[in-house]
C-alpha cells in the first residue's frame, strides 16, 4: 500500500477454510491465491481474510460475539479465538511470503477497540507507516476489546467497510466460494447463475431478502457482509463478490478484468 487510493481485497473464511470440519485450511487454494495476487503485482493492496473454521466455531462456543458474560471460561475462550485467528493467518502469511509478496501481518486485536460491536478507535499509525514504504498489510477477522460489551468479534466485512471509506479505496474485491451474490442458494439451486450488476438501490432492496447464516457463523454471513457494504457503495467505491475458489477470478477482478460474480457500484 503506498499513498494511492488502496485495493482492499477480502478473502472469505467460507472460501479459504472448509467449513465443514474445525480448522481445516484450503491450503492448495490459498497457495494459488497467492500466486494471483502476486501476479496482479499492486502496491496499493490491503488483505483482509475471514475465520471460517478456525475463527467462528471456537467464538460460537464462548459467545465471544456477545460480550463478556461474567463467564470465566469466556475469557480463555476470546484468547482461543484470537490464537486461532493468528493461525489462519499464518498459513496465508506463509502462501504470501513464499510467493515474495512483502505482506506483513497486522493484528486487529493490537489497533482497534469497538463500542457495541462498531469500530470506535482505530490506531493508524503502523498502517500508514507500511503504506508509506509499499508493504502489503494483512488483516483479518479477530475478537477485539469492546467498550461496552468487553470483548466481541469483528468481521473482516465491518474491517473491509472501515478502511474502505477511512481511506477511500479505489475499490473492493471479495473472494467467496459461491461465484457472487445470487437470488436463490446456488448451494442447492445448482442451476442458479449469480447476479451480474447491482445498483446501490437494487442491493437495498435485495438485502431483506437474504436469510441469515446458519451453523457457526458468528458475523452473519451473506447478510452481514451486505449490510457493512451499503455505506461503501454509498459513497461510490464499487465492490466485485467473485468466487476465490475460481482460478483466476481474483486476478482478474483485482486487475479490472471481466470476471464471473456480481458488481455492485452507486449507479
Ligand atoms: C470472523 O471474521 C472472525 C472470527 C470469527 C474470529 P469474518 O466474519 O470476516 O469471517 P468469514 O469470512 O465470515 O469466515
Amino acid at each position: 500500500m503506498n499513498n494511492a487510493r488502496p485495493i482492499i481485497l477480502k478473502l472469505g473464511g467460507s472460501a479459504i477454510t472448509d467449513k465443514t470440519v474445525e480448522a481445516s485450511p484450503k491450503n492448495e487454494l490459498i497457495n494459488r491465491l497467492a500466486g494471483e495476487i502476486k501476479r496482479a503485482d499492486l502496491d496499493n493492496l490491503i488483505i483482509v481474510h475471514g475465520g471460517g473454521s478456525f475463527g467462528h466455531p471456537t467464538a460460537a462456543k464462548y459467545g465471544i460475539q456477545d460480550g463478556y458474560k461474567e463467564d470465566p471460561t469466556q475469557k480463555f475462550g476470546c484468547a482461543e479465538t484470537h490464537h486461532m485467528m493468528t493461525v489462519l493467518n499464518g498459513i496465508v502469511m506463509d502462501a504470501l511470503i513464499l510467493h515474495e509478496i512483502p505482506a506483513v501481518s497486522v493484528a486487529p486485536v493490537n489497533c482497534i477497540t469497538t463500542e457495541n460491536g462498531k469500530i470506535k478507535n482505530f490506531d493508524e499509525t503502523t498502517l500508514k507507516a507500511m503504506g508509506k514504504l509499499v508493504f502489503t498489510p494483512v488483516m483479518y477477522g479477530d475478537t477485539v476489546m469492546d467498550e461496552k460489551l468487553g470483548f466481541t468479534i469483528l468481521s473482516g466485512d465491518q474491517l473491509v467497510a472501515y478502511l474502505a471509506l477511512k481511506y477511500n479505496a479505489e475499490k473492493i474485491v471479495i473472494g467467496v466460494d459461491t461465484d457472487g451474490i445470487f437470488e436463490v442458494d446456488p448451494k442447492t439451486n445448482p442451476e442458479a447463475k449469480p447476479i451480474k450488476h447491482l445498483t446501490l438501490t437494487e442491493l437495498k432492496a435485495f438485502q431483506p431478502k437474504i436469510g441469515k447464516a446458519t451453523g457457526a457463523d458468528v458475523t452473519g454471513g451473506m447478510a452481514g457482509k451486505i449490510a457493512e457494504l451499503i455505506p461503501v457503495v454509498e459513497a461510490c467505491i464499487p465492490v466485485t463478490v467473485t468466487g476465490a475458489t475460481k482460478s483466476l477470478s481474483i486476478y482478474r477482478a483485482l486487475t479490472d478484468q471481466s470476471v464471473l460474480g456480481t458488481v455492485i457500484e452507486k449507479t
